[in-house]
């Protein structure tokens, strides 16, 4: 194809332009424009000859569950919804040496006892893949591999090849198709190379794993288009100075999302980690301020992480926020509302909140552990120590109740907890269920002002103060 039948067409507004630049001419928003095939170059619209008819169906009817290929990395499996289905196409994004190609290879080794698997790397040589395989005691796995980037020639051999269970292609930014000018990794190489290959593992029935690189600004590598395209989007993250790993379905048509698979990465792979919370909380050390154990819920697993707050005197005109693992945005409506709801303020305080462990977390129900970990740091008071936390902070300073109580006060008393800080719930007429018999304390809170009488108010010199854990 000629570089002249291409044109550049904004995502945003749908514009389309003859050459590529930052900014689309007419709506004015960056870096949007994605170079398309243009019309010409086309199939011929609709014209002549009619379609044939399709035939609708009711909802009710007998459709099969899809058959599931489980890796037994438990782990993994839970993430994909009970193991990959064959036919679909599943994008694991990460940054760069997060363990993306550590664990596909894994997930393949495995896999390779009873379903052929191929993987094709993009990006090591042979010898390296076939090095880490043997890293990882998988150096005997029947696996077909191969180092390759052209889409025409992986089509051409899966086509003409044995047929496959599962094919990993690593990564999808190293791959091109030839009928495209531009170069492997732009945003038209990445899509077309993506739906191609899609297309090939629909038609073939084998399961797609798609490696995707994430740009700086956290999202896949390529046009969000990738993630429409495929069945099952998972993010593979964690600190890179943390040795565990957090899978983290964002998308999936055969299961649920929100789930995450942890891991630890060793000398010898990933190896998974079956009791997260435990593992979360082994750094903690007792009777420290600034610190609240928070009983969260990932997908639909229970799972108790610390966090920590860190309050100290500021020599900015405008103090430091800096947070880990956590909203910014809601860090600031919680110090927003203690100043306004509870009269605390944190004004000419730098404050830092840390996640530990590397985790990220996205749920709500974290804003009275995070409420709990400051106030426990600018008072410098320890939060207390056999407790979790969780609840929800309306703007009004009341505390609203979060889903799944039972489940995290079930988690945090097989850990050893034995006090729960938690919202007010709705009294049951008659004391049945599981939380009746829970052998916990609960401390009920309506208000935020409940939990600052719980922690203690600050002294009325915050500022000469150093608070947080180093007492
Ligand atoms: P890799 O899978 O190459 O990352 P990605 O494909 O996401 O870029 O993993 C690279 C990192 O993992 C590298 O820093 C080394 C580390 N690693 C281990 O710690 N142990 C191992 O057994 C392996 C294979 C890798
Ligand atoms: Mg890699």
């Amino acid at each position: 194809m000629s570089k002249s039948t291409a044109r550049f067409v904004c995502q945003e507004c749908g514009a389309a332009m003859g050459k590529w630049s930052g900014q689309c001419d007419f709506c004015g928003q960056w870096n949007t424009l994605i170079e398309e095939q243009s019309a010409q170059s086309l199939p011929k619209g609709l014209r002549g000859g009619k379609g044939s008819k399709i035939q609708f169906v009711g909802l009710t009817g007998d459709s099969v569950e899809p058959p599931r290929m489980a890796t037994g990395l438990v782990e993994f499996d839970r993430v994909c919804g009970g193991g990959m289905v064959p036919g679909s196409a599943i994008l694991i994004g990460g940054d760069p040496g997060i363990g993306k190609s550590t664990l596909v290879l894994q997930v393949v080794g495995r896999l390779a006892t009873s379903s052929d698997c191929t993987y094709i790397s993009g990006e090591e040589s042979v010898d390296q893949v076939r090095m880490r395989a043997r890293r990882l005691g998988l150096g005997e796995a029947p696996v077909r591999l191969a180092a390759a980037t052209s889409v025409r020639d992986i089509i051409t051999t899966l086509e003409s090849g044995p047929t496959t269970g599962v094919v990993v292609i690593d990564s999808i930014q190293t791959m091109f198709v030839d009928s495209l000018d531009s170069a492997p990794g732009t945003v038209a190489q990445v899509r077309t190379s993506a739906q191609e290959l899609i297309r090939l593992a629909k038609r073939c029935g084998f399961c797609l794993l798609l490696v995707g690189h994430v740009t700086k600004e956290g999202t896949i590598a390529g046009p969000r288009v990738l993630e429409h395209m495929v069945d099952t989007v998972l993010y593979f993250e964690g600190e890179r100075g943390h040795q565990f790993r957090i899978l983290r379905g964002i998308k999936n048509r055969f299961g649920p999302t929100d789930e995450i698979g942890v891991f630890e990465m060793t000398d010898r792979g990933l190896t998974e980690v079956a009791n997260p919370s435990a593992l979360f909380l082994t750094q903690r050390r007792g009777n420290i301020s600034g610190a609240a154990v928070f009983a969260g819920i990932e997908g639909t697993r229970p799972l108790l992480v610390e966090i920590q707050a860190l309050v100290a005197p500021s020599a900015l005109a405008t103090p430091r926020r800096a947070v880990v693992g956590w909203d910014s945005g809601r860090l600031a409506m919680i110090i927003a509302v203690l100043e306004a709801r509870c009269g605390i303020s944190l004004a000419g305080n730098d404050v830092y909140l840390n996640i530990a462990g590397g985790l990220r977390i996205a749920e709500p129900a974290a804003d009275l552990a995070v409420a709990t970990a400051l106030l426990s740091a600018v008072t410098d008071n320890p939060a207390p120590q056999e407790s979790v936390v969780f609840g929800e902070i309306g703007l009004s300073g009341e505390i609203r109740t979060v889903g799944q109580t039972d489940l995290r006060l079930k988690e945090a008393a097989k850990l050893g907890f034995s006090e729960a800080i938690l919202p007010t719930r709705p009294k049951r007429k008659k004391p049945g269920g599981q939380t009746a018999s829970m052998p916990m304390t609960h401390t009920e809170i309506e208000h935020l002002r409940d939990l600052v009488l719980l922690i203690g108010v600050p002294a009325k010199n915050p500022e000469r103060r150093v608070a947080g854990g180093n007492a």
